[in-house]
């Protein structure tokens, strides 16, 4: 586990204030420690009573049926999670509460009340139907950030039909093959979005995608932009023109609990995209109450989750979390610094927002700025602070908390990923100390486990280990979409039993997890997940390129930043020019979020006599070491690795 190491400086508590305490929905160390054990205990009993909060068209025979890795979770029980999202609200005052809130990055404003996006949510399902889409089916919805995505996420649900989401920073290969592993039958679009000002040709993308796939049968196109955009008679269509010929009224479809709700592919240690598998009952369930307690979400709440969509953070907590809660939650379209980098402010003082959550990757910009930027807002809005996706650093903890949060605010830094649904790790805000770069304690129901290689659970307080999770919780993926061996070998075949992260960790002696990052070979670039074979392919793709090797190296504002070496063949010679085309390469082939860092040309690899490129080799040269520490006997040439280094 040569990965997991990490050092932390910090060694200061922050303690929420009693304000926040005394109105908190969990106001106690012993009340966390009470339903904590409750859960573990008693599963059943615990998460029964949570999912009877919601509303179920019929109730399930059992809670939890079977362990890891295929536990079903309100077994014979049917509910509808667009159904709980809007109708449970509309039937109450917050008919006429603001549900999605959404600026545009030119600075076009939408609001829709619950009543408003209930009845647009019927209205696409009817669209939906009369395309022939069917409980099952596979719908991808390849959108800006605007209201629309969230529209046809719930009326996919709505009718049973699968939705995949693809960001829209992804290139038109990246979509190809997330249609393709899917077999989608319809693709929702729109002609463009906004990022910086440019417009980025979405339907160009998706048409050039469909070049290579040949299940879509009709797209839907949202006029965003109003750019010229090119047009398949027959099978493309305008949104809004659908929309007009429909009803207002389509039914919830009462589904089983366990029958899938979406995919969402996302990078592992091979070179193709997993499409995670979530399924309706569990992850409603774990998702609504995560919100609620992990947000402290009130109904006053004005909350603002900064994710996109195209990413698990936007699914559960831009849209599905905060609805199910029938809460305000707003929505983004752009980049945090257009027109300047105080949009965000902006935004929260604008709209009154209280609670807002976003990405270490953001903040590090942020404080990069400088703080004259959120010192001309009020930013007195604000009651609570949260972070995802990567490790925050102390040093952006602070900031977060003293500039955003003015001290005032609680922080939570919660840890989690596309595979386990919802929120995994993370203090409560009104009842946990919080620690500068330590995620917190486990959440309800979940079972975290610390195992060393030989898979015993590591039980020295700050030992670094592989996360692992132990006993099932209800958001927890279901299976890998067409690859149930690959769902088993990815995810429980490293430690017999458990479900595996990635990650490594260590725990702290008062049980406060340290996520140490990755220890597989998946990248997190700025708060983005990629694999590096996935690059490596894209490299080596290029024809001038023999060999490549992707490793992360750190980085002070990404987390992670890209580095390739790349073997040229015969014929091809090291050239700056190609330098930059191997990059903008990658950028085309995956999309910009992966374009690399840093290409640097090697005559060879490091290998193992067996052939294994040895990347812990090159994640060191990549950082600039000039030791090499480590078992290097292995190498086949060990010429390799001093060139490598001379080249840096
Ligand atoms: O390495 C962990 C990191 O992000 C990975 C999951 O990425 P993804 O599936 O894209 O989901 C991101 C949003 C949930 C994890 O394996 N990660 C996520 N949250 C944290 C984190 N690392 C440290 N601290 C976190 N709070």
């Amino acid at each position: 586990m040569d990965r997991i190491e990490g050092v932390l400086k910090e060694e200061r508590v922050f303690y929420p204030s009693e304000e926040f305490r005394s109105k908190a929905h969990i106001k106690s160390e012993e009340e966390y420690q009470r339903l904590y054990e409750e859960s573990l205990k008693d599963p059943e009993g615990f998460w029964g009573r949570v999912a009877s909060e919601l509303h179920w068209f019929e109730p399930w025979q059992k809670v939890l049926e079977g362990d890891l890795p295929h536990a079903k979770w309100f077994v014979g029980g049917k509910t509808n999670l667009s159904y709980n999202a809007l109708d449970r609200h509309v039937k109450t005052w917050r008919r006429n509460k603001a549900a999605l809130v959404w600026e545009g990055e030119p600075g076009e404003e939408r609001v829709l009340t619950y009543h408003d996006l209930w009845r647009e949510v019927q209205k696409f399902a009817n669209v939906l139907k009369r395309l022939g889409v069917k409980k099952g089916d596979r719908v991808t919805i390849y959108l800006p950030m605007i209201p629309e995505a969230a529209i046809a996420m719930l009326a996919c649900t709505r009718i049973g039909a699968i939705h995949s989401v693809v960001f829209g920073g992804f290139s038109s290969g990246a979509l190809a093959e997330r249609i393709r592993d899917a077999e989608a039958k319809v693709l929702i679009t729109a002609d463009g979005g906004y990022r910086r000002g440019q417009v980025v040709p979405l339907k160009q993308n998706a048409d050039e995608a469909l070049k290579e796939v040949s299940t879509v049968e009709h797209v839907v196109v949202v006029r965003r932009t109003g750019e010229e955009v090119p047009w398949t008679p027959g099978r493309d269509h305008w949104w809004h023109e659908l929309m007009e010929a429909v009803s207002d009224r389509a039914e919830a479809e009462p589904m089983e609990a366990e029958e899938p709700l979406f995919i969402l592919y996302t990078s592992g240690s091979t070179g193709k995209p997993k499409g995670v598998l979530h399924t309706l009952g569990g992850y409603m369930t774990y998702v609504y109450l995560t919100t609620k307690l992990v947000f402290d979400l009130k109904d006053e709440d004005v909350y603002w989750c900064t994710a996109d969509v195209g990413w698990i953070t936007g699914h559960s907590y831009v849209v599905y979390g905060p609805l199910l809660n029938g809460a305000t939650t707003v929505m983004y379209e752009g980049a945090p610094n257009w027109p300047e980098p105080d949009r965000f402010w902006q935004i929260v003082d604008k709209y009154g927002v209280n609670i807002l959550y976003t990405a270490p990757t953001a903040i590090r910009a942020f404080m990069k700025w400088g703080e004259g930027w959120p010192l001309k807002h009020r930013l007195d809005s604000l009651r609570l602070l949260g972070t995802v996706g990567e490790p925050i650093n102390p040093e952006a903890w602070l900031w977060y908390y003293q500039v955003i949060g003015k001290g005032r605010c609680p922080i939570v830094d919660t840890w989690w990923q596309t595979e386990t649904g919802g929120i995994m790790i993370t203090t409560l805000p009104g009842v946990h100390p919080m620690k500068p770069g330590h995620a917190g304690k486990p959440f309800f129901g979940v079972r975290p486990e610390i195992l060393d290689s030989e898979h015993r659970p590591v039980e020295n307080p700050d030992e670094g280990g592989h996360l692992c999770i132990t006993r099932p919780w209800p958001s927890m993926l279901r299976t890998v979409w067409g690859d149930p061996d690959r769902f088993l070998q990815q995810y429980f075949s490293q430690h017999p039993g458990s479900y595996f992260t990635g990650d490594g960790a260590r725990r702290d002696k008062e049980g406060y997890y340290l996520i140490l990052g990755r220890v597989d070979d998946v990248l997190n670039v700025a708060g983005h997940r990629l694999g590096t074979m996935e690059i490596e392919s894209a490299l080596v793709s290029h024809p001038a390129v023999a060999e490549a090797a992707v490793v992360g190296r750190p980085d002070p504002l990404k987390g992670e930043a890209i580095v390739a070496f790349v073997t040229l063949k015969e014929g091809y010679a090291p050239s700056e020019a190609l330098r930059d085309e191997l990059k903008a390469h990658v950028a085309k082939v995956i999309g910009p979020i992966a374009r690399p860092d840093e290409v640097r040309f090697t005559e060879a690899l490091p290998k193992t006599r067996s052939g294994k490129i040895m990347r812990r080799l090159l994640r060191q040269i990549a950082a600039g070491e000039k030791e090499i520490k480590g078992d290097t006997s292995t190498l086949e040439d060990h010429r390799v690795v001093e060139r490598l280094k001379e080249g840096a």
